[in-house]
């Protein structure tokens, strides 16, 4: 089971999930999509490869009322676990996602891959990437 977890502003990793759920399918895995607002940290830390996407928002950082706090009590439930991240940005070079990955390294997950998008995904091939790597995890 992929379960993919996700924050969107303006829909762009809501596309982003869209496009990973779509290609993770395709590859035979099956997928779970919900959004962080939805779902619970003992929820998440059950399954064993976990996707989380979040644009890069504030400066460089994940958004700061859902996602932080979520990402903060669910760090040290990552330790084993295959999780890939995902999530657009707009003007920056991906300090956010780089910041991000080295936090779910540092609680001992192994990180599976990255997608960041350019504001909005079209079939990206970021994307696919991720998909194809979850669904084989
Ligand atoms: C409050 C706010 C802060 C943002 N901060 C950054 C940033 O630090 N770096 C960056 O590259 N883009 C930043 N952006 C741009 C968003 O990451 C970009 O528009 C992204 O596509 C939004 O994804 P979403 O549609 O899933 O919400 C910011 C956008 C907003 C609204």
């Amino acid at each position: 089971m992929v379960e993919i977890v996700y924050w969107s502003g303006t829909g762009n990793t809501e596309a982003m999930a869209n496009e990973i759920e779509a290609v993770a399918k395709a590859a035979g895995a099956d997928v779970e999509s919900v959004r962080f607002e939805d779902t619970n940290v003992d929820d998440v830390a059950s399954k064993d490869v976990i996707l989380l996407g979040c644009p890069a928002m504030g400066s460089e950082e994940l958004e700061d009322s859902v996602v932080e706090p979520f990402f903060t009590d669910l760090a040290p439930k990552l330790k084993g676990k295959k999780v890939g991240l995902f999530g657009s940005y707009g003007w920056g070079s991906g300090e956010w996602m780089d910041a991000w990955k080295q936090r779910t390294e540092d609680a001992g997950a192994t990180v599976i891959g990255t997608a960041i998008v350019n504001e909005t995904p079209d079939n990206a091939p970021e994307c696919k990437e991720l998909g194809e790597a979850a669904a084989k995890a």
